[in-house]
């Protein structure tokens, strides 16, 4: 079939390529069934391209994701690389793609599906309902600021630093995306940071606060302090529509986001760049679990992050709306049907399925068949 989207591929380390292997069955499904081709190039990332190439990402990879539509993005690391030099490191390799990508945007969405209500360790109360979406900062603040590094000092102590840095430009822009996305949603914002002991904390609030004035006064729009916002999450999560915060404070909601959910290994994430002249924006898609060293290879990861990462491409990149409801709508039967993977076993676990990746990859195809 003929097709002009190209989609990179990088399944990387752990679980990340069983996972994908999951997800290449719908997109198969998606070429057959309902004509959504795509050109499909395939490489090496993290401690997968270290071990074959020598880099964790290398220059044609780099190449290849700049050109592509969108890239599907697996997971990287795993204790084989713990004493890899710091810059040859896995993550490094998906630390570039999001740099050299300028994906600053990165939207983690929160949401519980009803069947899974109770795998939540929060009351079925607290989270029914939930859904939120956390955009995290994605290209620089202390993932990236200059100086980084270490040294020795005179006493022979080690000393080790990075840098928390944000300009008015960086902060505005993904402001904007919170903004803009609220307005599709509940219309709420709440914008994240520390600006009650960090300068960069002053500064988002202050930037934060302006745009809303500027542009967006008609999207309600609150502050509050990261640490605060942590517990909120726990206290009372469905007070939150959108959450807007940097990236070191967006790792750390989004990880206890999960949990709300049920599970780290429901979550997927759309890391997005600034729109072109033609609206096309660079996108990455990549499940917000790691790779899950304790797990791989042994066919009992979760492939939903993995599976609902595409379907945020379909949505994202190509405004396949449609074909992305049916991805997400044969997932949430298929959790309604009782289907777990070990990650889901919490809670109550009466008349559930217990099954591996493949056969939770097969029940998610099965119920496109039946839905198509
Ligand atoms: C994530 C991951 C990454 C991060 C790692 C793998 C570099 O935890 O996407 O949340 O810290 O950003
Ligand atoms: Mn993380």
């Amino acid at each position: 079939m003929a097709s002009n989207r190209n989609l990179l591929v990088l399944p990387g380390d752990g679980i990340g390529p069983e996972v994908m292997n999951e997800v290449r069955k719908i997109i198969a499904w998606m070429g057959k069934k309902r004509a959504v081709g795509f050109d499909i190039t395939e490489d090496l990332v993290g401690g997968a391209a270290l071990d074959k190439h020598g880099v964790p990402l290398t220059d044609d990879a780099m190449k290849t994701a700049l050109e592509a539509d969108a890239v599907l993005f697996g997971s990287v690391g795993g204790p084989k690389w713990d004493n890899v030099e710091f810059d040859k490191k896995p993550e490094r390799g998906l630390l570039r793609l999001r740099k050299e990508m300028d994906l600053f945007a990165n939207l983690r969405p929160a949401k519980v599906f009803d069947p899974l209500v109770d795998a939540s360790s929060l009351k079925p109360e607290i989270v029914k309902g939930l859904d939120i979406m956390i955009i995290r900062e994605l290209t620089s603040g202390v993932y990236f600021g200059e100086p980084r590094g270490r040294t020795k000092l005179a006493n022979g102590d080690f000393e080790a630093f990075d840098t928390q840095r944000y300009n008015s430009s960086e902060i505005r822009r993904v402001c904007a995306v919170a903004f803009e996305l609220a307005r599709k949603r509940s219309n709420k914002v709440c914008s994240s940071e520390k600006a009650n002991v960090m300068h960069t904390g002053v500064l988002w609030r202050e930037e934060a606060t302006k745009l809303h004035k500027e542009k967006y006064a008609d999207v309600q729009l609150s502050h509050m302090y990261a640490d605060a916002l942590a517990m909120q999450l726990l206290r009372s999560p469905n007070q939150f529509d959108v959450i807007v915060t940097d990236n070191l404070f967006g790792d750390i909601l989004s990880d206890e986001a999960s949990m709300l959910t049920g599970s780290l290994g429901l979550l997927p994430s759309a890391s997005l760049g600034a729109a072109d002249a033609t609206g096309r924006r660079k996108a990455m898609y990549e499940p917000i679990h790691g790779s899950a060293p304790d797990i791989a290879g042994k066919g009992l990861a979760n492939p939903i992050a993995q599976a609902l990462s595409y379907a945020m491409m379909l949505r994202y990149s190509f405004d396949l709306d449609k074909d992305a409801d049916l991805v997400e709508k044969a997932i949430e039967n298929v959790l309604a049907a009782g289907y777990r993977t070990g990650d889901l076993l919490v809670g109550n676990t009466d008349g559930v399925k217990k099954v591996g990746t493949q056969e939770m990859g097969d029940a998610i195809i099965k119920e496109l068949d039946r839905l198509a």
